[in-house]
């Protein structure tokens, strides 16, 4: 993992190690899965549908994807109290479900989501996350597939924001003054959008 001085913000994971390792996953996740009878994935909106998008079309199996959107009530983000906002279309009974994360961090979200999906019946129910911030976990929870494991930062990009921005940055940042993002969100739009910008 690189870490390149930048400020506010540096790059964690590149591009190519993000390809590179979500090629990895897709291909361990078809082995594990080829004796079955098709995978469920299950992807977290919206920060994992970027990863998802990639992971799938690494694993070469019948894969059907649906979605769910889940939210910390307001206020009270590190209670674990959970709600769902957006459910499943499709049935998960009797089905092997991944479920796909873009980080896990206390580990509240996927613990609920888990124990959401395992009272619907699944054959097997296994998780698989981009990232994982373990140093900042405050419930164990299984992860079955993990991409990178990352230190104890902010990070943006590949689906990741803050306040809604900068999903689309093709690689990951670790956000070095995250006081001062917190006062402008667009603080780090002419360093990571400005190096694309042919007019300079
Ligand atoms: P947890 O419930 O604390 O594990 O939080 C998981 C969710 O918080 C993730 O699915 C993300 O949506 C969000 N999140 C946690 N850390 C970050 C971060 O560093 N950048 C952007 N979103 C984050």
């Amino acid at each position: 993992m690189t870490a390149t001085p930048r400020e506010p913000a540096s790059l964690l994971i590149s591009g190519e190690q993000l390809k590179g390792r979500i090629k990895e996953l897709g291909a361990e996740i078809a082995a594990d899965y080829e004796d079955g009878d098709g995978l469920l994935m299950v992807g977290l909106l919206k920060g994992s549908t970027y990863f998802l998008a990639d992971l799938f079309r690494s694993t070469e199996l019948d894969v059907v994807v649906d979605f769910m959107a889940i939210s910390s009530y307001s206020g009270d983000e590190h209670s674990g109290v959970v709600r769902i906002v957006k459910d499943l279309e499709e049935d998960v009974s009797g089905r092997d479900v991944l479920i796909v994360e873009d980080i896990v961090d206390t580990g509240l979200t996927l613990n609920y989501l888990r124990r959401n999906l395992s009272a619907r019946g699944p054959r097997s129910l296994k998780t698989v996350t981009l990232l994982d911030r373990a140093a900042r976990r405050i419930i164990p929870v299984e992860l079955e597939y993990s991409g990178f494991e990352i230190p104890d930062v902010f990070v943006i990009g590949y689906g990741l924001d803050f306040q809604g921005l900068y999903r689309n940055v093709g690689e990951i940042f670790a956000v070095r003054d995250l006081p001062r993002l917190v006062n402008d969100p667009g603080l780090l739009r002419p360093s990571l959008f400005g190096k694309r910008s042919r007019r300079g």
